[in-house]
């Protein structure tokens, strides 16, 4: 039977363990340019509506460097832009590779492939979440900080798809997170809840604040993400406003333990949610989550096509 990967929900926090494990050998596999040939005879597709720049080439290469092949469909290249339907080109696709990674707009067109593609979908990110990017920044976290569960990650700004997947990465894994997003820009209450339950069971302390001073102070790590996320550009005057004061600087990086962390799964848009002293800067592991992409998706696909 096929399995996706749309959310982490998709996941049990042993698999994502395990999945973790995995990245670390390949990481160190990869690194010493060791042959690795679990993906081959293997195809699998790459079905973007949305630009890429670290997705899309994470996969293809972590594809290449397991032995197998890849197909890059950007959806304006493909009969979608014609009208063609999700459920067609699903079935169409299903048949002709091993598995599919998708970057959408509407959350719901992953479920539909996922539903009629009849091989794995892996999300590659949409307006709900961005599963593979968190599993990727988990798989980060540990490296620096030899752990998760009873760690503090305090995000500041959009309670986005980023925000979303973080919440169910730290219920998953037991470490405690703190969002601070303006009013009107929470993260989705379906997926809030969601990690809320999961973190019964773990005892990850999940939280949202108005004020980013109150979730920086004395976090282990600072995670920010884009404030107009694609699919919002006309939102974009609005969002600037509604996001003054949510920026990561030496001011709320003050806040934070010494020997905090700073994080952003990037694109970044340097003096709006970040400043580049501070991407640049000794706290910043952003250029090690970025390199860990081809390791997380290289983990993620062996362990959907094992
Ligand atoms: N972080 C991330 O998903 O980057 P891309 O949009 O470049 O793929
Ligand atoms: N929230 C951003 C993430 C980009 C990787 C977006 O959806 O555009």
């Amino acid at each position: 039977m096929s399995r996706s990967l749309l959310t982490l929900n998709d996941i049990s926090p042993k698999e994502l363990h395990q999945i973790f494990k995995k990245a670390k050998t390949f990481k160190a596999k990869i690194k010493e340019h060791k042959v690795i040939n679990t993906l081959q005879g293997r195809v699998v597709g790459l079905f973007f509506e949305k630009p890429s720049t670290r997705t899309r080439v994470s996969f293809e290469t972590a594809v290449a460097r397991l032995g197998g092949k890849t197909v890059y469909l950007p959806s304006g290249e493909s009969q979608q832009s014609r009208g063609e339907s999700i459920k067609d080109i699903a079935q169409t696709l299903g048949s002709y590779l091993d598995a599919l990674v998708a970057r959408v707009y509407i959350h719901k067109t992953v479920e539909e492939l996922a539903r009629y593609a009849g091989i794995p979908v892996i999300n590659g990110l949409s307006d709900l979440t961005h599963p593979t990017q968190i599993i990727c920044d988990l798989f980060t976290i540990l490296e620096i900080k030899q752990k998760l569960k009873g760690l503090t990650l305090a995000y500041i700004g959009d309670g986005n798809n980023i925000c979303c997947s973080l919440f169910m990465g730290a219920a998953m894994t037991g470490m405690n997170m703190t969002a601070a997003c303006p009013e009107g820009y929470h993260p989705n209450k379906d997926i809030f809840r969601n990690a809320e339950q999961i973190a019964e069971k773990t005892k990850a302390k999940l939280k949202i604040v108005e004020n980013p001073k109150d979730a920086a102070k004395d976090a282990d790590i600072l995670y920010t993400d884009v404030w107009v996320s694609m699919g919002q550009e006309k939102e974009r005057e609005k969002r600037l406003k509604a996001f003054e004061g949510y920026q990561i600087n030496a001011d709320i990086l003050k806040l934070a333990k010494k020997k905090a962390s700073v994080m952003h799964c990037l694109p970044a848009y340097k003096g709006l949610e970040i400043t580049e002293d501070i991407i640049e800067g000794p706290q910043s592991i952003i250029w090690q989550q970025a390199e860990n992409k081809i390791y997380g998706a290289a983990a993620v696909l062996d362990f959907i096509l094992q």
